[in-house]
């Protein structure tokens, strides 16, 4: 009898293998994936196509905290594709989809897929456009361990942050940090208000009670570094010696002592010149930044233009040189996995022991002493911190005494081409603990795994 069925069940399960064999011959298109294969964040991102271009057309009503858009995405298939998902989450009512024109059937499911038909299939290297027309009233992310991302409400407007997993709270997205695309963000608010985005800023338009403003980023940019601010500022533009736009901005509700919107705006300068100096040319179009009285109690790095919450306009340069040295580490060159977040964070902190060591008569190796004479960041792994970790000090001053160890070891002249080469070779584009390692031993022609291990790979605290 057992036999029996033992039988009967191999012979159905050949039947079934035949007729989904027969399935897929009739039609060559498949799904893409759910999502893009971080271990930390497996919902983030999608599989099966690669965005070029993302154009958001905005309206913001500060007195409903209501938006309506309609996002327009370029992509390009990476597969033959019958159907794939958007990232796009919280109570927005999405009332148009089309691909290519034509209305798609879609469906939400999960915390954050958009789950898109097209009438045809779509051709492996095609090109494709999807719409998506929504409105409502956005809900930030207010995750226990990581804070706040996305779009945030504020006193007098609101901001979108999105590290690591805000963007899809306002725009369908593919939320990984691996496709990088062009963006353009047309944001309409009521006349007074100011708004401020990514890249470089196009024509002001007011009609009546609504004005218009255009951000435009030229470069290949990771959504997560996707940025706007809108509310009461006084904008200071200025220009970097090179002609680039330097732009910040600082909340009208912020304690400002006289003349520190040029403060701001010479420092920043400032410091862009003094890293590109150590760094390479300055990866982006544009600089700048934002102070404002914005409730999330840390500063980002947005892509050319940081965002730093305070309530007095005095930010330190050692702030200023640790988001603008992310536009190097972390905007230009990007982790494609969250676990390798150091590759940010340990490099922009020790910007902060570099500008230090340049501005403040304070060298690096006694910023180095001081953190490796301390109890903490003994017990996890740099370079696999956990999902809830990743902004953790292990990762922000355990990467920067890294860095300043791997100097110890290689000497100065090697690790100062390290600092500059590693950004050029590599810029704007994705890169990987394993990578940095390589590039390091190749450059320097030793054998630094040992190193790495004790540093990056596993816990406890690394002779010296
Ligand atoms: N990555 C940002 C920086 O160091 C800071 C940041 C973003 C952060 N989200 C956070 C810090 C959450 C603490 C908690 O420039
Ligand atoms: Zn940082």
């Amino acid at each position: 009898m057992g036999r029996r069925r033992g039988l009967l069940s191999v012979i159905l399960a050949v039947g079934l293998a035949g007729a989904s064999g027969l399935t897929a011959n009739a039609t060559p298109f498949s799904p893409g994936a759910a999502g893009a294969g971080d271990p930390y964040f497996p919902d983030m991102g999608n599989g099966g196509y690669d965005v070029s271009h993302y154009d958001i057309k905005l309206g913001f009503d500060p007195k409903t905290k209501a938006i309506d858009a309609t996002t327009t995405i370029v992509a390009r298939a990476t597969q033959n594709l019958s159907r794939f998902d958007l990232d796009f989450q919280g109570p927005l009512k999405i009332s148009k989809l089309t691909v290519n024109g034509r209305a798609a059937s879609f469906k939400r499911t999960g915390a954050q897929e958009l789950v898109i038909t097209p009438r045809h299939g779509l051709w492996r290297g095609s090109k494709f456009v999807v719409s998506v027309t929504y409105a409502g009233v956005p809900q930030k992310i207010d995750d226990p361990a990581l804070g706040i991302s996305g779009w945030a409400a504020t006193k007098d407007g609101a901001v979108a942050l999105n590290q690591p997993i805000g963007a899809a709270t306002y725009y369908p997205v593919n939320d990984t940090t691996d496709d990088k695309a062009t963006y353009t963000q047309t944001i309409t608010v009521p006349t007074g208000l100011t708004v401020l985005g990514n890249g470089e800023p196009g024509r002001t338009t007011t009609h009546g009670k609504h004005t218009t403003f255009r951000w435009q980023m030229n470069q290949p940019m990771a959504s997560e570094l996707s940025m706007l601010a809108i509310g009461n500022y006084n904008v200071t533009h200025g220009r970097l010696a090179d002609g680039r736009q330097n732009i910040t901005a600082i909340g009208k509700s912020v304690d400002t002592k006289a003349g520190q919107g040029k403060v701001f705006n010479e420092t920043t300068a400032q410091i862009v010149e003094w890293e590109s100096s150590v760094y390479g040319r300055y990866p982006f179009g544009s600089t700048g930044g934002v102070i404002g009285d914005i409730g999330v109690h840390y500063a980002l790095e947005s892509q050319g233009r940081p965002v730093y919450d305070q309530r007095s306009s005095n930010v330190s340069g050692g702030l200023l040189a640790h988001e603008l040295g992310h536009q190097w580490f972390g905007d230009s060159l990007t982790p494609v996995r969250w676990s390798d977040i150091w590759l940010n964070e340990g490099f922009a902190t020790y910007s902060e022991w570099l500008y230090q060591e340049k501005f403040k008569g304070v060298p690096a190796q006694k910023s180095f002493e001081e953190a490796y004479a301390g109890e903490d960041n003994w017990t996890g792994k740099v370079a696999d911190p956990g999902r809830d970790q990743i902004f953790d000090d292990l990762v922000y001053t355990r990467g920067a005494m890294t860095l300043h160890a791997l100097r110890l070891k290689i000497g100065d002249k090697a690790f100062f081409q390290v600092l500059k080469q590693w950004p050029t070779t590599h810029r704007h584009s994705n890169v990987s603990t394993q990578m940095f390692i390589q590039y390091v031993e190749r450059l320097t022609h030793r054998d630094l795994d040992g190193f790495f291990q004790a540093w990056v790979y596993q816990p406890g605290k690394p002779a010296l």
